[in-house]
């Protein structure tokens, strides 16, 4: 039990006189958090198999993280991108050497950032390889795609609902149906100079690719000289069993992005361009003064550290498969299932209802999961959960899900 002196009711109340309303948050105020357990300020637990919004692939407050950040905050917090640290160098190298294409690396905080970055690059690059008299900047994304909030990223992001009321949104991203290699090929043009695609849609709903769709992207891209940026924010960093979701189909991007994970709970966020790529973000063209500092990066490192030590990418799909037992069991008790979609720790479970209630009904029996796209309810556990906990959770949702009146 751990409680602090103020209660729930008087942090909300705060919030609700200084804080800006644009999150809808449960009215509970949470204190501490240890592996896949969190506690609110009267002591309840919850089991958390949504830790951080996909932040927590090791639960909460992961011990080496937390020995690497204590040490490295009392040596130094923060310097800017002007001067060379250890830390950045040696995550730089940890990422490149875990992927397949020779990764160059940027630092920023954030997924959005990320893919700024790779938005700008791409049309660096475009630019500089654009036929006389012609300007490659287009760059084609795919509908139900999340790829962040900033005016960026959230043009790239084919959801017109979250453009609503800020429009104009910018010039030069066009939107195809996910999973389609029609649609894309018939909308290149001489004017395109990139595809951004997640390789499995989280936010639209934990979509996974269609059999040979990253494979006809990547052909699709060579033929017409493009680059392919996967968007690895919520995928990456060891969430499905691979380092980058990609690995999985055999396709090499020429950009990735990733954030969420990376930091094991701290800010962080990176992109990994080929070097023949990368050349093109130079001096001046691009910048983050937070990015890549010298605590976020000894997080990430101490984060790839632990997910080695303890074999955790092999643990993903032994989590997955008994993940996928619970719900498949479930699924032949109830007509509200109507799809299981798994890969690693990264879990949808698309109803035929609407799945608040039910994540409302979790939460009220110390339960912490997500529903994204109305229907699809959402798990992003840590790759650490033990069976025990999989069981216990989902024997929970299982009866919630069981319960649920239409
Ligand atoms: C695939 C993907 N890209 C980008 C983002 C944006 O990341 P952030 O919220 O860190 O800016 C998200 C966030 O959910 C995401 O899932």
């Amino acid at each position: 039990m751990n409680t602090t002196a103020t209660s729930s009711a008087e942090i909300i109340d705060l919030y609700r006189r200084y804080v800006i309303g644009n999150y809808t948050r449960y009215p509970v105020c949470l204190v501490r958090g240890e592996g896949s357990f969190v506690w609110d300020a009267e002591g309840n637990r919850y089991l958390d198999f949504f830790p951080g919004w996909g932040c927590g692939l090791l639960g909460h407050c992961p011990p080496r993280v937390v020995e690497a950040v204590r040490e490295q905050v009392g040596q130094l917090i923060h310097v800017p991108n002007t001067w060379y640290t250890e830390p950045q160098g040696l995550l730089a190298q940890a990422l490149s050497q875990r992927s397949d294409f020779g990764g160059r690396a940027f630092f920023c905080n954030s997924g959005t950032e990320a893919n700024e970055a790779a938005i700008k690059l791409a049309r660096l690059y475009g630019k500089a390889h654009s036929p006389s008299g012609t300007h490659r900047y287009k760059i084609i994304t795919m509908l139900n795609s999340f790829h962040g909030r900033t005016l960026g990223s959230l043009s790239a992001t084919a959801q017109p609902k979250y453009h609503a009321g800020i429009e104009p949104i910018l010039p030069g991203f066009v939107y195809c149906p996910y999973g389609d290699l029609d649609a894309v090929a018939a909308r290149i043009d001489n004017e395109t100079c990139a595809v951004m695609v997640e390789p499995i849609q989280g936010e639209g709903g934990v979509n996974l690719p269609p059999p040979g769709y990253l494979q006809g992207l990547r052909e699709l891209c060579d033929r017409h000289g493009l680059l392919l940026i996967f968007d690895e924010v919520q995928t990456g960093m060891g969430r499905t069993g691979k380092w980058y979701a990609h690995q999985h189909w055999s396709v090499t991007p020429d950009i990735v992005t990733l954030a969420k994970s990376i930091g094991g709970g701290i800010a962080l966020g990176g992109m990994l361009a080929r070097p023949e790529v990368a050349e093109y973000l130079k001096p001046g063209t691009h910048a983050a003064t937070f990015g890549g500092n010298p605590v976020s990066c000894r997080a990430a490192l101490a984060m790839i550290e632990t997910i080695e030590a303890d074999d955790l990418l092999e643990r993903a799909s032994v989590l997955a498969q008994r993940f996928r037992g619970h719900f498949e069991r479930l699924r032949q008790r109830t007509p509200l299932i109507a799809d299981v979609r798994i890969l690693g720790v990264m879990i949808g479970v698309e109803l035929t209802v609407e799945g608040a209630a039910i994540v409302q009904k979790c939460l009220e029996r110390g339960l912490l999961i997500n529903c994204t796209h109305q229907t699809v309810l959402r798990l992003l556990p840590a790759l650490n959960l033990s069976d025990e906990l999989v069981d216990e959770g989902c024997e929970l949702l299982a009866e919630v899900i069981l319960g649920h009146t239409v």
